[in-house]
């Protein structure tokens, strides 16, 4: 079968403007929340990018009418039909596990492929599971492929989260703001997606207080209403090019991003003596090399993202020294690498932690292994010497709006080709 690859000819100095789009991370879980209602929800502000068409479609399984039009999606839940979700969709992407918890939430019963998404090592669901059973739920786990959930009813319950969890916190939470009484999640996640499906839900009719701390304290609700809601910026994206900004942008600016969001990546990059100054809701950036070496721990928010440290990685080819990127959240988040030693470069990972020496990267065929190995492997083509071809881009795609037009636009050479 034909597939797609991205082409990348690098050593192009880019420029000009980028308009960041909304949080995928948000997105993915907002569209799901969209069942909890009973009545028409806007969401604006999506990203367009597969993601998004696969919830969409999972939405249209459950016989509810949308209409997506660009970034703007209608979801009319009125004729919603309680349907076992296939298989094949769910597993395509991870973020399918929240149709769990809003399911359950809305219908208290559901019956679901299981979650799949990018391959970053071991990623269970055991805190959700447990969330969910706190709740009142019984899971029937028997099946291979399925997973069934069932509730008499819900009634809200203290959960303490054994570790810090995006998905956990917002999955419990979409279960049980219209469970009966109230429930408190502690050492909930913090994460600015977390705190954008509270207020997507709050917009609802939810009763939800303390997202964006450690404790959420959520007291149920019998019905929820309809609502417009806009999608943040997503900080990912913006990270992304603000690191391909850093790696061969002479001025680039990026619209829509929040400050505080990106600013775990903007004092890392400002360490490492990138030319940035951000604005209200912009950023501009600058080249500056040589860099100085730095080290990255990746941690929860307001930590330094383990989304970014695959895109980072390699402006940390142009510094004088040795840099060195640990990460805490999946240790197992190193497939990048390999594929980076085939263009040239001096990186190593063990045990966690990758050691990164100065290096001239040189054009060659690299695989995605996931979304954002594939975000790392665009920057290190522009920075490369000759042709990088990269592989299995469907990664790509489903977390970045149109990348290859947009750097394509700032002037990179970059295309694609079907082979
Ligand atoms: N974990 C468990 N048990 C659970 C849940 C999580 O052990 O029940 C572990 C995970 O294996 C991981 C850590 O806890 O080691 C944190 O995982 P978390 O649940 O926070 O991650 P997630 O919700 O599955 C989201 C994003 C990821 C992002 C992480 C961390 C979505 C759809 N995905 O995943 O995004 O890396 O939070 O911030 O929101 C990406 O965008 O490329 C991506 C992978």
């Amino acid at each position: 079968m034909a597939q797609e690859v991205i082409k990348i000819r690098g050593g192009q100095t880019l420029s000009g403007t980028v308009n960041n789009h909304g949080a995928k991370n948000s997105a993915v879980a907002i569209i799901p929340a969209a069942i909890l209602a009973e009545d028409t929800v806007t969401i604006s502000g999506l990203p367009e990018i597969s993601d998004v068409n696969t919830l969409v479609s999972l939405l249209g399984d459950l016989n509810i009418n949308t209409t997506l039009e660009g970034s703007t999606l209608n979801v009319d839940p009125k004729s919603i039909e309680n349907a076992p979700l296939p298989n094949n969709k769910v597993e395509s992407l991870r973020a399918s596990y929240y149709m769990m918890g809003a399911m359950l939430g809305r219908f208290n019963k559901c019956v679901i492929g299981l979650p799949g998404g990018c391959p970053l090592g071991p990623r269970p669901i055991d805190q959700h599971i447990k969330g969910f059973k706190a709740l009142g739920a019984e899971i029937d786990e028997s099946s291979d492929t399925s997973m069934k959930l069932v509730a008499d009813k819900l009634v809200g319950a203290n959960i303490f989260l054994d570790i810090v969890s995006v998905g956990a916190t917002i999955n419990i939470m979409l279960a049980a703001v219209r469970a009966e009484g109230q429930t408190i999640i502690e050492n909930a996640a913090k994460e600015p997606e977390v705190v954008d499906v509270a207020a997507f839900l709050s917009s609802l009719g939810a009763d939800i207080k303390g997202a964006g701390t450690s404790t959420i304290k959520i007291n149920g609700v019998s019905k929820l209403h309809g609502s417009n809601h806009q999608v943040i910026p997503d900080r990912i994206e913006a990270g992304t090019y603000m690191c391909i900004a850093a790696a061969c942008g002479d001025d680039i600016k990026l619209n829509n991003i929040i400050p505080t969001h990106i600013e775990p990546l903007a004092v890392k990059m400002k360490e490492l003596g990138v030319d940035i100054q951000v604005d209200d809701d912009s950023v501009s950036i600058k080249r500056n090399t040589p860099y100085k070496s730095v080290d990255i721990k990746t941690l929860v928010y307001p930590g330094f993202a383990t989304d970014l440290q695959q895109p980072i990685t390699p402006l940390l080819f142009l510094t004088e020294g040795v840099s060195f990127v640990t990460e805490t959240i999946y240790p197992a988040r190193f497939r990048h690498v390999e594929e980076l030693q085939k263009m040239g470069a001096n990186i190593h990972s063990a045990d966690g932690t990758a050691t990164i020496k100065p290096s001239q990267l040189k054009g060659a065929e690299v695989y995605a292994s996931d979304l954002r190995a594939g975000a790392c492997l665009i920057v290190a083509g522009l920075l490369a010497e000759g042709v990088t071809t990269i592989y299995n881009v469907k990664h790509i795609y489903r977390g970045y709006t149109n990348i290859v037009k947009t750097l394509s636009a700032l002037g990179a050479d970059i295309w694609t080709e079907e082979i």
